[in-house]
């Protein structure tokens, strides 16, 4: 029998009003920004149903609506970490909880280090707050991407406070180990630096992966260690925009009340009875949902291997992004003109991930196995015609 997922419409996509789907033109295949196109699970639908009929659309209060941060500090334990409620703080959105991080544990002029290549946010929020980065390239080791530690002991100067991690990491969806944490926790610790983790991608796991709090290792960890995750990538409700945030340092997170002043606010009453709902009831959807990803994870992996051998692909541990590696096509930087005139297929740049970005681009499989096979066809067809 067909997943529901089987039976998603292109036609009704073209006219639905989002970016995912308005960005290029209308003969393109969109599968570029992290939007999944898959029908919102129905408990959150319930919830947004039943916020709006309560007539209670005011202001919340400063902590959220019952249950919205007890959900998520139950939800957290699902990942093995034990957290108090009077440490999680609420966001509308991760990108703020990124540039809140740089200004708190950086000044002007002072270095961040960052893994690239890296979802873009994360060199605006370092080079717009006019802090420096240092860029970490991640490396390739047959299967898997790592963290190049002998560059990173390079890199560091008494200049450098903060260092960002995504995990699991955009784009490549490489999902840090223990060990790789633990060794990245000693030199963190050894060079007292501060840390953002984030983690907005850590429900969206494959089998024989597990995500680890970063800040989960130890508590003096804890203490230099800033959290950012949420449920708008792993449930689909980017547009409503929320987000938590784990300090357990009470001065650090006193600068960060003092930053977010009367410009970074608590999400939105929707928001919040969504996220209550994705916690509490969406763990079906998910688990559902995540199976399906897997299918879509390893027909990208078939499809390569058998038709386009050129275009390089490590399937990802978690995350539905497809870093792939187009650089034996030797295009350059007409690749994304290729991939959106030539193959009318629209991914994200990979220059646009910094550097280790050139020759890549990235590929979102959160839709129907139609609609990703259609799109890898027409890359198979552009790459055989160019030849
Ligand atoms: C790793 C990561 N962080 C943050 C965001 C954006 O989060 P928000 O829309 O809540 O600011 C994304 C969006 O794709 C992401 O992939």
């Amino acid at each position: 029998m067909p997943h529901a997922y089987d039976l998603l419409d292109v036609a009704a996509f073209k006219d639905k009003h989002c970016l995912k789907w308005h960005h290029y033109p209308r003969d393109v295949l969109p599968l570029w920004v992290a939007d999944m196109d898959f029908p919102t699970a129905e408990p959150i639908k319930e919830a947004l149903v039943e916020q709006a009929s309560s007539n209670n659309l005011g202001y919340p209060v400063w902590k959220g609506l019952p249950g919205l941060i007890e959900s998520a500090v139950e939800h957290l334990k699902s990942h093995n970490w034990h957290i108090e409620a009077a440490d999680v703080h609420l966001l509308n959105g991760i990108i703020p909880g990124l540039y809140l991080a740089s200004l708190a544990c950086a000044s002007e002029g002072e270095e961040v280090i960052i893994q690239s290549p890296i979802y873009p946010p994360f060199m605006m929020a370092v080079n717009e707050t006019r802090r420096v980065p240092l860029y970490n390239q991640l490396r390739r080791n047959n299967d898997r991407w790592e963290i190049d530690f002998e560059h990173l002991e390079s890199l560091l100067t008494p200049a450098t406070r903060l260092l960002m991690l995504c995990n699991p990491h955009n784009p490549t969806g490489h999902v840090y180990s223990r060990e790789e944490l633990e060794k990245l926790a000693e030199f963190v610790l050894r060079h007292r630096l501060w840390v953002v983790s984030d983690e907005l991608h850590s429900d969206l796991i494959y089998p024989g992966y597990k995500h680890i709090p970063f800040a989960s290792l130890n508590p003096e960890l804890a203490q230099r260690t800033i959290t950012l995750f949420g449920p708008t990538k792993s449930f689909n409700i980017a547009g409503l925009k929320i987000g938590f945030m784990i300090v357990q340092n009470h001065a650090l997170l006193s600068r960060l009340r003092k930053l977010a002043h009367g410009l970074v606010w608590g999400p939105n009453v929707m928001a919040q009875a969504a996220s209550i709902a994705a916690y509490r009831q969406g763990q079906e959807w998910l688990a559902d949902t995540v199976q399906y990803l897997d299918g879509n994870r390893k027909l990208i992996a078939d499809f390569l291997a058998d038709c386009l051998p050129q275009v390089r692909y490590l399937e990802p541990k978690g995350t539905y992004l497809a870093w792939l590696d187009f650089s034996a096509l030797e295009l350059g930087d007409n690749l994304h003109n290729f991939l959106l005139n030539k193959a009318q297929v629209g991914l994200n740049p990979g220059p646009s991930y910094g550097p280790g970005g050139e020759g890549f681009a990235r590929l979102n499989f959160a839709t129907s196995r139609a609609i990703v096979q259609e799109a890898l066809e027409r890359i198979h067809q552009a790459v055989k015609t160019e030849r």
